[in-house]
């Protein structure tokens, strides 16, 4: 099992046990009776096997109690995971909203005071309720550690919401088959201690504005990494999904609609804004949109990142 780190963890671990270890046993027992009847009744020579016994045909007894135990015990099942469900379906008021978009592919959170991350940051001992959406196709956020899993589908809202109970950095992962990188929608989910998810919400505003204007070229790295681009853009000169960053600063790049356009500063803000717009030649149009996700810095970072790829 995975690290226990919510509310949920107990209840749904119990469960998966009860259910292995019915598995097991039943298994066991199967495999026993099944040996005990191949020895009792092994035919004791050719005539033997040829003829049967008159033997009867049933026995009411023994067909109710093989039917009404598990019965029974399918009910306990039922109703254990039932409550479970309810408590993971049923958000509890007062929690901190937190928004998270899928899009191929990366997770994006989106933070009560407008601040958006590649990471779900929470703090520890708070119900936390996700808002989740999507951009393009069905994903599916699934945080092991927590227990939960919820879809995000287009043109919808779904939710989850947990408790975490222990500060930590934990896998987020991507549960729905949605393209090429899927199994790369990877993500943290970070529970900070008691008042550590403020500061944190704080400071990395500023730290992030700061650290872009002292080294761009490092920040556009950092930003083609966390913000997916790394996905489908390489800086190697290799093709993915979307062409190559590599030596693209200045050359002139052709469309599939049969018009060209200089690789400057607007036409990268272009592409981040309206990709869809100027689909390079030879690709498909499956990048979606950053209109409004992105500061002014962040846009400068990126640029500055590409020019610096020669
Ligand atoms: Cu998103 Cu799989």
């Amino acid at each position: 099992m995975p690290t226990s780190a919510s509310t949920f963890a107990e209840n749904v671990d119990g469960l998966y046990s009860f259910l292995y270890w019915l598995s097991i046993i039943s298994c066991g027992g199967i495999f026993v009776a099944i040996a005990y009847f191949v020895w009792k009744y092994k035919a004791k020579g050719r005539g033997a096997n040829e003829v049967g016994d008159n033997t009867s045909h049933h026995n009411t007894a023994l067909e109710i109690t093989w039917s009404v135990i598990p019965l029974f015990i399918c009910i306990f099942i039922f109703v254990w995971g039932f409550r479970g469900y309810v408590e993971m379906r049923t958000p509890p008021k007062d929690t901190l909203e937190i928004h998270a978009q899928g899009q191929k592919w990366k997770w994006i959170f989106t933070y009560p005071n407008g601040h958006r991350d590649s990471d779900l940051h929470v703090p520890v001992d708070k119900d936390v309720r996700v808002i989740i959406q999507s951009v393009d196709v069905l994903h599916s956020l699934y945080i092991p550690a927590f227990r939960t899993k919820m879809d995000a589908v287009p043109g919808r809202y779904t939710d989850l919401w947990f408790h975490a109970t222990k500060p930590g950095d934990y896998p987020v992962f991507c549960a729905e088959y949605c393209g090429t990188a899927h199994s790369d929608m990877l993500a943290h989910a970070i529970v900070h201690e008691g008042g550590g998810y403020e500061s944190w919400l704080e400071e990395i505003g500023e730290l992030q504005a700061d650290e872009a204007e002292k080294d761009p070229v490092a920040y556009g790295q950092k930003m083609w990494s966390k913000q997916g681009c790394k996905n489908c853009h390489s800086v190697d000169g290799s093709v993915l999904v979307g062409p190559s960053w590599k030596g693209i600063w200045g050359t002139n790049r052709k469309f599939a609609d049969g018009s060209t356009a200089q690789v400057d500063e607007n036409y990268i803000m272009k592409s981040l804004n309206d990709p869809a717009g100027q689909v390079v030649a030879g690709f498909t149009p499956s990048m979606p949109t950053y209109q409004g996700q992105l500061k002014d810095y962040e846009i400068n970072a990126i640029i500055e990142y590409i020019k610096s790829l020669k």
